[in-house]
């Protein structure tokens, strides 16, 4: 069992700056007073467990991950609910893909409980920082880097080091009741992931690779990349931060349907976009998880079947999407502005996680 000592933070940020802070919190731009690290090295396995002061990380300018990235993450947040009780929303579900990215990117394992309790011993000591209205939450960011130095390649590292850090935040492209539709590019000259490749890890180097692209969907007026397959480029993906769904009108049972594409190994299996796929059947939504091409959804669009599409994750939770655009043209999706079903999902969803609704799946994790 790994104990985790406690060495508090003797300059915390002082307390009108916090509140000035957590009134407009933003997306990953400040940090609380703490940060959880726990070593790894092939001997002891995970040691070292500390709850210790926000800061910078000596390293040796050898250190494995500057030169072969070879590291993994997780997104997830802890929300103030109604009653004061703060809660994380599915650790689990993370904890579980940290195993899996790790496993990928040939890391050591770091037991569930492990993860849980690092989060909870974090979430519990900098508890001031979680904002409270409704969209706004701590963010947690937990990840693990190759920390033997040395240039060597054909190995993993032998030693590592496991940290959380966390950070007040309003939901990325806005938390307001309605929120923001996303203009989205399609890109048609590069490649997020390949079928055997690491897209489905949670791993640093499937974002570094897409920067260039997305700098490409900005200069285009646009808010995020959709990634195409690599094979045919032609079905559709993912948009490497978030999830998509595309919601079809109601057919012959009178219920509207989401349908995503299914997790063939290079995108992300989102815990977002799990969480919809379990809660809309509980509020009469179909499901489905299916292929569909650009063909497809710029036909269906036109025709009136596809009527609307979001994208969902951890850090944006449910954001519609309104234009596609890409080199060879431009489509608009319904009236551009966020529908029925994405804005019922985005209540019900932020319902459970800020304790206002009931949680039939027993996702609150309480701290
Ligand atoms: C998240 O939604 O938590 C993510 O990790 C996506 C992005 C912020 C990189």
């Amino acid at each position: 069992m790994v104990d985790f000592e406690v060495r508090p933070n003797r300059q915390p940020v002082p307390e009108a700056k916090r509140k000035a802070i957590l009134a407009s919190p933003g997306f990953g731009k400040t940090f609380t007073d703490h940060m959880v690290t726990l070593r790894w090295s092939a001997e002891r396995g995970w040691h070292d467990g500390r709850l210790e002061p926000y800061g910078p990380f000596m390293l040796d300018p050898a250190t494995s991950v500057f030169h072969y990235a070879q590291e993994c993450f997780e997104g997830m947040k802890a929300y103030r609910q109604a009653n004061g009780v703060i809660a994380l929303f599915r650790p689990d579900a993370n904890a579980a893909r940290f195993t899996r990215s790790a496993e990928r990117m040939a890391m050591p394992e770091l037991p569930e409980e492990l993860f849980v309790r690092a989060l909870e011993l974090l979430v519990s000591q900098d508890s001031d920082w979680v904002p409270d209205a409704v969209g706004t939450s701590l963010y947690l960011r937990p990840f693990m880097i190759a920390t033997q130095p040395g240039l060597g390649f054909t190995l993993p590292s032998d030693s590592y080091l496991f940290c959380v850090i966390a950070s007040p935040a309003t939901a990325a492209f806005g938390a307001g009741d309605v929120p923001r539709p996303l203009n989205v590019w399609l890109s048609e000259d590069y490649t997020r992931a390949a079928p055997g490749g690491t897209g489905a890890a949670k791993a640093g180097g499937n974002y570094a690779g897409t920067f260039k692209a997305t700098r490409q969907a900005v200069g285009n007026g646009c808010d995020q990349v959709v990634w195409l397959d690599a094979a045919e480029h032609t079905w559709v993906e993912e948009m490497g931060g978030m999830n998509l769904f595309f919601v079809y009108a109601p057919d012959g049972d009178g219920r509207p349907r989401i349908v995503t594409p299914p997790l063939t190994g290079t995108l992300l299996p989102g815990v977002t976009r799990d969480s919809l796929l379990a809660l809309a059947p509980e509020l009469g939504i179909a499901t489905g998880q299916s292929r569909i091409s650009v063909d497809q959804w710029r036909r269906q669009c036109a025709s009136g079947e596809l009527t609307e599409v979001f994208a969902c994750g951890t850090a944006a939770v449910i954001a519609p999407v309104g234009m596609v655009k890409s080199v060879s043209g431009e489509w608009q999706i319904g009236d551009r502005r966020p529908g029925p079903v994405t804005l019922r999902l985005r209540e019900e969803l932020l319902g459970i996680q800020h304790g206002h609704r009931p949680d039939p799946f027993s996702w609150a994790h309480k701290v």
